[in-house]
């Protein structure tokens, strides 16, 4: 049956599409319309059963109540509970989310940008990939929200939420070194994104800080764990002399446990471990995992805070943040130091 629009029901009840538009948007009081053909529209309306159409709604209103979130990958524990915390806190305000997947592409990232122009969302929340500097650009200056996280863009002057990662594999790398190891080794994805070259900094300058040498694996990135495993393997069958490794995200990390596992590599006595991002089930594992975790719920309450913040506020060109939030590192059994180490 052919969906009713406002024009059918204002014809067939010989009322004006405008006084049907403002009964159905609760604005008759407003319009002082009498209350007998408020309750004629309304019986009407439920005896059809007419569903406002919201694309048409957000034509009028130019507002759609739905957010575009783009993360790398939704399906990356990290990004998906992330994902969910927004979502929760995004309906509980009135938003709807359609979330999807960059893969750090961005030819598919731009396209969805342009699904997302054509779905009228009213505002953007992106863990963006290289080379979308002038696609968020063309979006700020369209006057469309965009809070960025995880990592930012240098030349995009808006708002985003990171962690110092930086710190975070400078910690790590400090705190095996004041264990004693000398040989620690750091694996990670190839990438110019701020929180990967920061990780790859905080690990250098920690190392350098007591004269090691960096012993560094880094990977074309993948979704597909049979190219992350064989790099890392290679990487360990070469480098005999390390005595400790971090990994720089959660899927190099757990790729990492696997080939050690596999090796039948002794965690610490014969190489001790840090992960990025840490899972409830490292502290299962025997012997459990060290891991840099990040503020999960904080990163997405900033986040999605920040963004309401620019919707609700008819005030734009306020100050774009960088909200820096802080790591935790568990410190466990994978990465202390045994005796028959030293
Ligand atoms: O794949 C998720 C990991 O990479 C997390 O460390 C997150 O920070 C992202 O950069």
């Amino acid at each position: 049956m052919k969906k009713l629009s406002i024009v059918d029901i204002a014809n067939h009840l010989n009322v004006s599409k405008t006084t049907v538009s403002f009964i159905l948007n609760g604005r008759a009081q407003e319009k002082r319309i009498g209350k007998e053909l408020v309750e004629r529209v309304q019986k009407f309306v439920d005896e059809v059963g007419y569903k406002p159409n919201s694309l048409a709604k957000s034509l009028r209103t130019g507002k759609s109540n739905i957010i575009g979130l783009m993360v790398e990958d939704i399906s990356n524990p990290f990004f998906a509970s992330i994902a969910r915390l927004i979502e929760d806190r995004a309906y509980k305000n009135g938003y709807k989310i359609i979330y999807c997947s960059t893969d750090n592409d961005t030819l598919k990232t731009q396209e969805l940008i342009n699904m997302f122009r054509d779905r009228h969302v009213d505002g953007y929340i992106i863990a963006p990939p290289e080379g979308i500097e002038g696609d968020i650009d063309e979006l700020l200056k369209d006057g469309m929200p965009v809070v960025l996280f995880d990592r930012h863009l240098p030349n995009v002057l808006t708002d985003y939420v990171e962690i110092d990662n930086l710190y975070s594999t400078y910690n790590a790398a400090r705190h095996l070194i004041q264990q004693g190891y000398k040989n620690i080794g750091f694996v990670t994805f190839s990438s110019s994104q701020t929180q990967m070259t920061a990780r790859m900094k905080g690990y250098k300058d920690a190392l350098k800080e007591s004269g090691l040498k960096p012993i560094i694996q880094e990977i074309v990135f993948n979704q597909n764990e049979e190219f992350i495993i064989k790099p890392i393997t290679t990487f360990l069958k070469k480098h005999k002399e390390l005595d400790a490794v971090i990994f720089g995200t959660n899927h190099v990390g757990t790729c990492g446990l696997k080939v050690i596992n596999s090796m039948g590599i002794k965690v610490p006595e014969d190489l001790a471990v840090v992960s990025f991002d840490d899972y409830d089930v490292f502290q299962l594992f025997s012997p459990s995992v060290t891991a840099i975790a990040q503020p999960i719920e904080e990163i997405a309450d900033k986040v999605i805070t920040v963004l309401l913040n620019k919707l609700n506020s008819s005030v734009n060109g306020k100050e774009p943040q960088a909200i820096v939030l802080k790591t935790e590192l568990n410190i466990r059994d994978s990465s202390k130091m045994t005796a028959n180490v030293i």
